[in-house]
């Protein structure tokens, strides 16, 4: 599943917008959080069975890393990484982590620890 900036695709909200004046996102737009520590955005996935399920990010980050702290209905999972992908034009795949999934609703939370917020973020596959 790739959850895209669309609600009907398991976007749920962003401390920041919904922006498309970067091109080479997929969908309507992507998400940019405003630049400080702690903003975050989060999606839901509704689990077609209890298990481990690999999160992976397609973003853009035309500035110096800004690392993600991932958090599973609430339960830290581990941290994107989110090293420069060059520019902000330029889009490119994270690393992947592996989570605990429980049956139906799940959120994920991915949010900004440092004080330029998160990257923009495309994508989020499942
Ligand atoms: C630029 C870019 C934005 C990005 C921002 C940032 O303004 O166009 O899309 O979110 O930098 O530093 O976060
Ligand atoms: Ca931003």
């Amino acid at each position: 599943t790739t959850f895209t900036a669309q609600e009907s695709a398991g976007f749920c909200s962003v401390n920041g917008s919904v922006d498309s004046n970067n091109a080479g996102y997929t969908g309507d737009g992507f998400v940019n959080t405003d630049n400080a520590s702690g903003n975050a955005a989060v999606y839901a996935f509704n689990a077609p069975s209890a298990g481990m399920y690999s999160l992976q990010v397609r973003y853009a980050n035309g500035s110096s890393a800004r690392p993600g702290d991932v958090l599973v209905n609430a339960g830290n999972i581990g941290t994107f990484d989110f090293s420069s992908t060059g520019s902000w034009t330029s889009w490119a795949n994270s690393n992947e982590l592996s989570a605990y999934f429980s049956a139906g609703n799940n959120t994920v939370r991915i949010q900004a620890t440092n004080s330029g917020g998160l990257p923009n973020l495309d994508s989020v596959s499942v």
